[in-house]
């Protein structure tokens, strides 16, 4: 399991995936091997980076471009891996990430029709490392996703129904840009998802 220190592992997927209680999860899992852990949410963590997430996802903002958008998530993004990405895979610990660069491809690069080749060349610019070790992906139809978000909604999550459609597609399109991408079907239990996230991070 010393395997595990120093990876990169990013967790991501459309809003009411249920990544965050996944990440906690794999947290747990990662530790009990006997290894670090740091996990991070990403637009956040860092004192920036968790001003850029207000701005983001305040409702007020609703004329925000998508290439703000993509701008804004990467400036956090580049504070976050300085910050504390870094230096925490630098210790040997295992990071695990609640969203990344996958998001900014599905969210403003797919649905927001920026192109994901612009997303990929502006974190070529901005960012030191751009791809984790895996990325996994919880992959959720938007009615079941809807159902889990009974409650208010911020600037991204109220972007539609179709919106969040392409958001999906985006995601399960990541593995064409040849990373090391595993989808799994976040419709199961949290336990059977929790199981499948493990046997993911077993491959790496
Ligand atoms: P979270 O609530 O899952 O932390 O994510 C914040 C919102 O920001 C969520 O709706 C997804 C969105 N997002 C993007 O649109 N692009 C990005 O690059 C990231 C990281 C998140």
């Amino acid at each position: 399991m010393n395997n595990l220190e120093g990876k990169f592992i990013v967790l991501d997927g459309p809003d009411g995936c249920g990544k965050s209680t996944q990440a906690e999860l794999l947290s747990k899992w990662v530790e009990l091997q006997g290894v670090s852990v740091a996990t991070f949410r990403d637009p956040g963590t860092t004192a920036i980076g968790e001003k850029v997430r207000d701005i983001l996802l305040d409702i007020a903002h609703e004329s925000m471009t998508a290439n703000t958008e993509m701008l804004l998530y990467m400036a956090a993004r580049a504070q976050l891996w300085a910050e504390e990405i870094e230096p925490a895979l630098e210790a040997g610990k295992c990071v695990i990430m609640d969203r990344w660069i996958s998001s900014t491809f599905a969210y403003q690069g797919y649905a927001g029709k920026l192109g994901t080749e612009k997303v990929l060349e502006v974190a070529q610019h901005s960012l030191e490392r751009i791809w984790p070790e895996v990325t996994i992906v919880l992959d959720v139809d938007t009615e079941t996703a809807a159902k889990r978000m009974d409650r208010e909604l911020d600037r991204m999550e109220q972007k539609g129904k179709d919106f969040h459609a392409k958001v999906r597609e985006g995601f399960l399109r990541l593995a064409d840009l040849g990373q090391d991408v595993t989808v799994i079907d976040a419709t199961q239990t949290i336990d059977a998802i929790h199981e499948q996230v493990i046997a993911a991070i077993e491959e790496i």
